[in-house]
């Protein structure tokens, strides 16, 4: 007899999973005094462009600690993370979010009771909440962009048909998409720490069976991997709006890849964007790789923060520098949000504080 264990969200009205474990995944041995990690907000509004550097975040060996807020709100948080070491004496599960890992630095894998998922340079983990996971990485040297979403992140609407399927239009596959592989049952009693967070604080769980005792289970609801350079940029000859770099969606967000693409291709067309205001949206740009072709001085790791209430648009000389060009090599990876984000006190710490200045030569 195994303890069959049913993970369903949106009280069982969506997608879910059926989980068999050797042990029941209930069998409490203590719980520590839990602890709080919610972000500590430095500015709630803001109304200023803004920059900050994800890469002056620096490297810390726990994985839990090298996580940074930078810019949040009730919908998402976006974090950064430099991670040294794998995690080996805990396990770790959000309760109150699913997460997305965007690797920019490093490799490794994802462990969890539904297998190994490997990863590396320009994937997007996506981790539903409720999911208990370690990660292992191959070296020290790790940078994360890691989004925390309060609402299932899913695949764009205009993607999918009634049954779920991917449409032929959209930028990818179901093929793209990897699940987790390799299933290896952890018959084991003992003592199992479980750092569990839910609504900013982290509960240190004992369990008295191993997380991972699974040996076998089916469903919807589990851990998946797709990458940035798997994404097919739709390009046309005309600027393209931004919606053609869509790859995900939450609840009031969407969430971005700008990759290495042809430009616009009419003769007299302009490559580079318009000014633009986004009258109701936050929009964040994380640059991955490449020359980021609208910004000057752009870093590896850079946010910019272009925020509701003012327009913002190619920096001085772009618009010069694009005519005739005929691909960009950028990569980078925008988050829009329909709600204002806060900006926390870390983030003030790795910001540049002139950067709102920067259209005027
Ligand atoms: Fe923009």
């Amino acid at each position: 007899m195994y303890s069959e264990q049913l993970l369903s969200t949106e009280g069982f009205s969506d997608a879910y999973s059926l989980t068999y474990h050797v042990f029941p995944p209930t069998m409490v041995l203590s719980i520590g005094e839990p602890y709080n990690v919610a972000p500590e907000i430095a500015m709630e509004k803001n109304l200023q462009n803004r920059s900050f550097q994800g890469y002056a975040v620096a490297p810390k060996d726990d994985y839990l600690e090298s996580r940074v807020p930078v810019m949040v709100n009730n919908d998402i948080h976006i974090s950064v993370a430099a991670p040294r070491k794998s995690m080996q004496s805990y396990f770790y599960k959000n309760s109150s979010a699913d997460e997305l890992l965007f690797i920019h630095e490093g490799s490794g894998i994802l462990k969890t009771m539904y297998g190994r998922l490997s990863f590396s340079y320009g994937d997007h983990l996506v981790i539903p909440r409720g999911t208990t996971y370690t990660i292992e990485f191959d070296s020290e040297i790790n940078r994360l962009l890691i989004l925390e979403s309060f609402s299932p992140i899913r695949f764009p609407r205009k993607y999918v048909n009634r049954f779920g399927q991917l449409l032929e239009h959209a930028p990818y596959y179901e093929r793209d998409i990897r699940k987790p592989v390799d299933l290896e049952t952890f018959d084991q009693l003992g003592d199992f720490e479980v750092l569990i967070k839910k609504e900013g604080l982290i509960y240190p769980y004992h369990y008295a069976s191993h997380p991972f005792d699974v040996v076998g289970w089916d469903g919807f609801h589990y851990p998946w991997a797709f990458s940035i350079h798997d994404f097919e940029p739709i390009t046309g000859r005309i600027h393209q709006p931004p919606p053609v770099h869509q790859t995900f969606e939450g609840h009031n967000f969407v969430l971005c890849a700008f990759v290495p693409r042809l430009y616009d291709y009419h003769p007299g067309s302009v490559p580079i964007p318009y000014n633009h205001a986004n009258v109701d949206s936050d929009e964040v740009l994380y640059y991955v790789d490449g020359e980021f072709m609208s910004r000057k001085n752009v870093k590896r790791g850079q946010f910019t923060l272009h925020p509701i209430g003012i327009p913002h648009g190619p920096h001085p000389g772009t618009v010069e520098r694009s005519l005739g060009a005929k691909e960009t090599k950028e990569l980078a990876v925008m988050i829009d949000t329909f709600k204002p984000l806060m900006i926390t006190k870390q983030a003030l710490e790795i910001e540049d504080v002139e950067y709102y200045k920067s259209w005027v030569e």
